[in-house]
């Protein structure tokens, strides 16, 4: 070698020294970010990893150390271009930016009192006002009030006003309510665009002209007057295809005028506890109640002296009033704790299987995978009965509340039908196909519950974009999983993961960006309780995370355990009521219902050992043995703490038999580098063409061959996995997002799974590892990293509101077109589940 080549290399070399210097540096700052960032996760010996992947020895002339030099160079600028999502200069980056913004609202309380003749204020005008932020702070400030007023005994027995039209956004309405009333939207207007018979009469689809309520009717829907009112009254669910307007203003009318209220309201609190009151069965909204009166009063000592509106109208504060739920809900915190579960002296009913004593434990000792007895999933004709008949005494010594008296009905009517009478508990949107071209991807509107419905996911709208949608839908499940899981944790109520979110936890620790399906099981004791206790519960997500609303729905006939002839599959759901999009919810129980072949055929039960077991189903045909479920195992899905089944990969490969093997599904691809599904068009912009594309047929039609894609995928390069992140801002994003999480997941993995690989065969096959059960040292340490990782950090997406109202029609470009590569990005589902 000559002497100015050895030199040079001396040079390479010191400069590799360096680089690996200011990584190692760079790391060990990222690792500091992230943990202050509260991803909950460790990275493990990430310097160690990088080092060990650069591959140089320097003792040796080794002919790759160039190469490897650009390998660093990659990894490095990838974390550069993460550190750039992480500066968010410019706000170029706002949607990995998941914290609530413009919390305050600036208002004029004039219009919101609930006496006064002024044309401005609201209980005058027939259009309505809404704002979330307006609601929550009147009510957190009320309750804060009544609760000190109580001096803060019995505060779950304290009654609220309430009428939905403070709750849920109803402004659609206001161009017709600016109309007289004869201008308006009539069920004429809905029969012309839904499926019904043009001579059809309006009760067919439970639809009544506005002109024909009589003022009385009026009265007693909560309205003063007419005009109040939109054109058409829905008064129930018209089962007739509508197209999406349609369904969306019938369900929106129904719930202003015919929609009974929620029974209880319960604000979470992301560090413990909860603010629960029960709901006043009348319709009672802010303009009526007077909560601004109450606001106003309690807040400005000096009001009480004069009349209010003499003191707003000679005050500093009109016309204006800054409210901010956020502020409010800290007052209300400071003055006055929320109602913790293991505060009760009947703890060990509340919290039955120990679930919340577990989770809420700071050691890093407890284990938390969590036992179930074969009798949380027993029920029987005995045991309905016997509540009928508690209930029946209570009714006998005192008024029941509503909640009581609806699960006392759902009992009797339980037992009056069987499987094959009872009526359809839940209905759907179900929308006109092949008519609208807005439809994207023929979606039939059966994942909406028809009430809250607020357009379909893919919907084509002005001012939005396909991407900008699928973001929404994100959202929205993202907030689903998150509320759902933090209430239930937080009372005790046991449930977990089940169907599509188990297999894409299995991947990535992150629901499938092309699913739209939540699905989270419970034993039945667990589901009657829900029942008997939240049933109808309007559930307030923590009030400086976002204004999340969900309805607890559980259906009347879920003490009925065979399975379902008239589509009560689902026995209860968790609704966004935003959105009408929802967690389905299915108990477990022991039943009459025979085991299909296949749970044998399939191995998953033995007709000889299994002789005498128990066997618990749902109403659709899943049939499970405790020990198939039992001991729960805690870990996280998008970084939402969950509970999954104990035996995983049998379940997994019997409802999806390539789902665990192939990292390929309707054109997306999972990328192990990324732990991220990316779409066939993100992912060919940086593989070289000529390694997947295939000449086919006589037409020499060129066609891209997935098979080849996937193995490219498999073996992607530091180089072109930078170019994915550089030129695509959304992967990036995401990736920095979800990092944390698989990087948690993977090593969580491999406690869990065992992969064998069949090299004659090509093949892997993936197992429990049954090391778990016999090596105690080996489930401690996975006990230890579970705890030491498995927490609520910071949302993983934005609050609804606020990218819904906020920031998408900030951001929103109107040259860009709804859909750049005229696809749809996410595929709801089309036909209801086979049954
Ligand atoms: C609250 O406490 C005060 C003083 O102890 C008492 O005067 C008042 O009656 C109490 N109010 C209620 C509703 O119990
Ligand atoms: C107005 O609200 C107050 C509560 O501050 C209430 O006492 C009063 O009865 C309400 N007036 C009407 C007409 O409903
Ligand atoms: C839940 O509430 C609804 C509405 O009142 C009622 O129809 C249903 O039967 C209730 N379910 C149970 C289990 O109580
Ligand atoms: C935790 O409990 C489960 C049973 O619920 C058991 O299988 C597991 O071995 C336990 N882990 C440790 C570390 O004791």
């Amino acid at each position: 070698m000559s002497l100015m080549a050895k030199s040079f290399l001396t040079i390479i070399k010191k400069v590799c020294l360096l680089i690996i210097f200011f990584n190692v540096i760079y790391l060990i700052s990222s690792y500091i970010y992230y943990a202050g960032e509260g991803f909950g996760v460790e990275i493990f010996n990430k310097q160690q990893e990088l080092i060990e992947s650069l591959n140089i020895d320097f003792d040796s002339n080794d002919p790759n150390a160039e190469i490897s030099t650009t390998n660093i160079d990659y990894q490095n600028q990838i974390e550069l271009l993460l550190q750039d999502v992480a500066n968010n200069a410019n706000n170029e980056y706002w949607l990995t930016n998941t914290d609530l913004t413009n919390t305050e609202i600036e208002i004029n309380p004039n219009h919101f009192l609930n006496e006064t003749d002024s044309i401005e204020a609201w209980k005058n005008k027939n259009e309505i006002f809404y704002d979330p932020r307006l609601t929550m702070s009147l009510y957190i400030n009320y309750l804060k009030n009544k609760f000190i007023e109580n001096n803060d005994s019995d505060m779950a027995d304290l009654e609220v006003p309430f009428d939905w039209i403070d709750w849920i956004d109803f402004s659609l309405f206001n161009i017709d309510l600016a109309k007289p009333v004869k201008d308006r939207k009539s069920c004429h207007w809905i029969k012309q665009f839904s499926e019904i018979p043009t001579n059809a009469e309006n009760h067919v689809f439970q639809c009544i002209d506005n002109q024909e309520l009589s003022p009385n009717a009026i009265k007693i829907l909560g309205f003063d007057r007419h005009e109040q009112l939109p054109g058409f009254i829905q008064t129930d669910h018209a089962e007739q295809r509508a197209t999406n307007r349609i369904r969306v203003s019938q369900g929106k009318s129904y719930i202003l005028t015919h929609m009974p209220n929620p029974y209880k309201l319960i604000f979470l609190n992301k560090e413990g506890g909860t603010y629960e009151v029960q709901i006043s069965q009348e319709r009672n909204r802010i303009t009526k109640s007077g909560l601004m009166n109450e606001y106003i009063l309690n807040n400005y000592p000096e009001a009480n002296q004069n009349k209010l509106t003499n003191y707003l109208k000679q005050s500093l504060l009109s016309p204006k009033l800054n409210l901010d739920p956020t502020k409010e809900f800290t007052s209300l915190k400071q003055r006055i704790k929320p109602l913790h579960v293991f505060e009760s002296n009947n703890i060990d009913q509340i919290d039955p299987f120990n679930m919340y004593r577990s989770l809420h434990s700071d050691d890093i000792n407890t284990n938390k995978s969590l036992p179930l007895p074969p009798d949380a999933f027993r029920y029987s004709d005995s045991l309905i009965d016997q509540q009928i008949t508690l209930y029946k005494r209570l009714e006998g010594q005192r008024k029941l509340s509503a909640n009581e008296q609806g699960f006392l009905e759902s009992l009797e009517l339980s037992k009056y039908y069987d499987t094959f009478t009872e009526p359809t508990y839940f209905k759907q949107s179900t929308l006109i196909l092949g008519k609208d071209p807005k439809n994207r991807g023929d979606d039939r509107g059966y994942h909406y519950d028809w009430r809250f419905f607020n357009g379909g996911l893919n919907y084509q709208v002005k001012g939005w974009t396909s991407k900008e949608l699928n973001t929404r839908t994100t959202i929205i499940l993202d907030r689903l999983l998150r509320n759902w899981f933090r209430f239930t944790q937080e009372k005790g109520i046991v449930s977990w993961i089940m169907h599509g979110p188990l297999l894409s936890w299995y991947w990535n620790a992150n629901m499938f960006p092309f699913d739209n399906d939540l699905d989270v099981q419970m034993p039945i004791k667990e589901l009657v309780r829900l029942g008997e206790l939240y049933n109808q519960t309007l559930v307030v997500e923590d009030l400086n995370e976002g204004y999340g609303k969900f309805l607890i729905d559980v259906g009347t006939y879920v003490h009925n355990r065979d399975i379902s002839r008239h589509a009560n599959h689902i026995d209860a759901r968790f609704i966004d009521v935003d959105t009408g999009i929802y967690i389905d919810i299915t108990g477990l129980s022991n039943s009459d219902a025979p085991v299909p072949a296949e749970f044998y055929n399939s191995g998953l039960f033995d007709i000889k050992k299994d002789f005498n077991e128990e066997i618990y189903n749902d109403r659709r045909k899943h049939f499970y043995k405790v020990d198939q479920l039992s001991p729960l195992r805690y870990t996280m899905l998008g970084g939402v703490p969950v509970h999954i089944p104990n035996k995983l990969s049998e379940r997994l490969k019997f409802e999806y038999p390539k789902g665990l093997t192939r990292p390929e599904f309707a054109n997306w691809f999972f990328v192990p580098k990324l732990g991220l599904w990316l779409r066939q068009d993100q992912l060919t912009k940086v593989l070289d063409e000529n390694d997947y594309r295939i000449v086919v047929g006589e037409n020499k039609e060129i066609k891209f061959d997935n098979e080849k894609i996937i193995n490219l995928v498999i073996d992607m390069t530091d180089e072109e996995i930078y170019k994915l992140l550089k030129t695509d801002q959304a992967i990036l994003s995401e990736y920095y997002l979800t990092r944390g999480y698989t990087e948690f997941h993977k090593k969580e993995n491999e406690f869990i799974f065992k992969r064998i690989h069949d090299e004659e065969k090509k093949t892997t096959e993936v197992l429990d590892n049954d090391e778990l059960i016999t090596n105690p040292e080996l489930a401690k340490q996975y006990m230890q990293f579970i705890n030491s990782n498995v927490n609520y950090g910071k949302p993983l997406r934005k609050p609804l509101f606020l990218y819904e109202k906020i920031e998408q029609p900030k951001y929103h470009d109107d040259n860009e077109l709804f859909s750049p590569y005229d696809e749809v990005f996410r595929q709801v589902s089309k036909e209801p589940k086979p049954n």
